[in-house]
């Protein structure tokens, strides 16, 4: 079943994910050659309970952080600790949390320094496959429309579009109904209503689709060993199109 928010939990939903940008972009005003990844996850988790909110990502299913960091060809999920960030890096940052009882989710990938090419124009195709889909979304529209522009985008450049890892319903619960994949048919999925609550995030490999996990259980990396980016926003469907939570 997909909880439809009302305009009141709407209003909550906008408070956590307005805290969950602003520790998005202390993440990512942080990330410098130099620094290390257990650094950046320290403030983050600080700013976070500093401001009244719970970092949802620490304790969850084991889940030793506050904030997934994916440096290169990491995907997602990279476990923050003594790694030092270098110049020409690319790290994707992943915060959550509850404010209140409702949760935001978002992430972006920042270069480090000066990155190489490639890795740039990943990004912000990677960005733009995000922004295509928040443009999309409203009511009536179907989730396998979003997901084929998505992956359209992304493939029109060669890249691999993630498929073992999705978006998904938000609100009360970090991971709800309904599933959000980053692909998809034409005319196919559920449709978009007004009150549903999703992140929408698209993982994008310069090289190649498929990931593997590593031993530790949760770093994903690509199969190919070529970077990877990540964006994600949690958005609301409104009357007439989609209102982004996790905005400052
Ligand atoms: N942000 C991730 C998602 O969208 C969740 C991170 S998994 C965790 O599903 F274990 F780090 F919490
Ligand atoms: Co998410």
């Amino acid at each position: 079943m997909i909880e439809l928010k009302t305009a009141s939990q709407i209003e909550k939903m906008r408070v956590a994910g307005r805290l969950t940008r602003q520790a998005l972009e202390l993440a990512g005003s942080l990330i410098a050659p130099g620094v290390t990844t257990g650094e950046i996850d320290r403030a983050v988790h600080d700013f976070i309970v500093k401001n009244g909110g719970i970092p949802s990502f620490l304790g969850y299913a084991g889940y030793p952080a506050s904030c997934c960091l994916s440096v290169n060809e990491e995907v997602i999920h990279g476990i923050p600790g003594k790694r030092v960030l270098k110049e020409g890096d690319i790290v994707s940052v992943d915060v959550g949390a509850i404010v209140n009882g409702w949760h935001g989710d978002n992430a972006a990938t920042f270069p480090v320094g000066k990155v190489a090419p490639e890795a740039e124009k990943l990004m912000q195709v990677t960005r733009e496959c995000l922004e295509i889909a928040i443009s999309m979304a409203a009511p009536g529209v179907r989730l396998g429309d979003i997901g084929y522009a998505i992956q359209s985008h992304a493939e029109e450049h060669g890249y691999g579009v993630v498929r073992q890892f999705i978006g998904h319903g938000i609100g009360s619960e970090m991971h709800q109904a309904p599933d959000v994949p980053n692909y998809g048919k034409q005319g196919r999925g559920i449709r978009l209503e007004k009150g549903m609550t999703i992140a929408i995030e698209p993982m994008i490999n310069l090289i190649g689709h498929e990931v593997r996990t590593l031993a530790d259980g949760w770093t994903v990396v690509t199969k190919s060993g070529s970077v990877s980016a990540h964006f994600e926003n949690t958005i609301a469907v409104t009357d007439n199109g989609a209102e982004i939570l996790t905005k400052l």
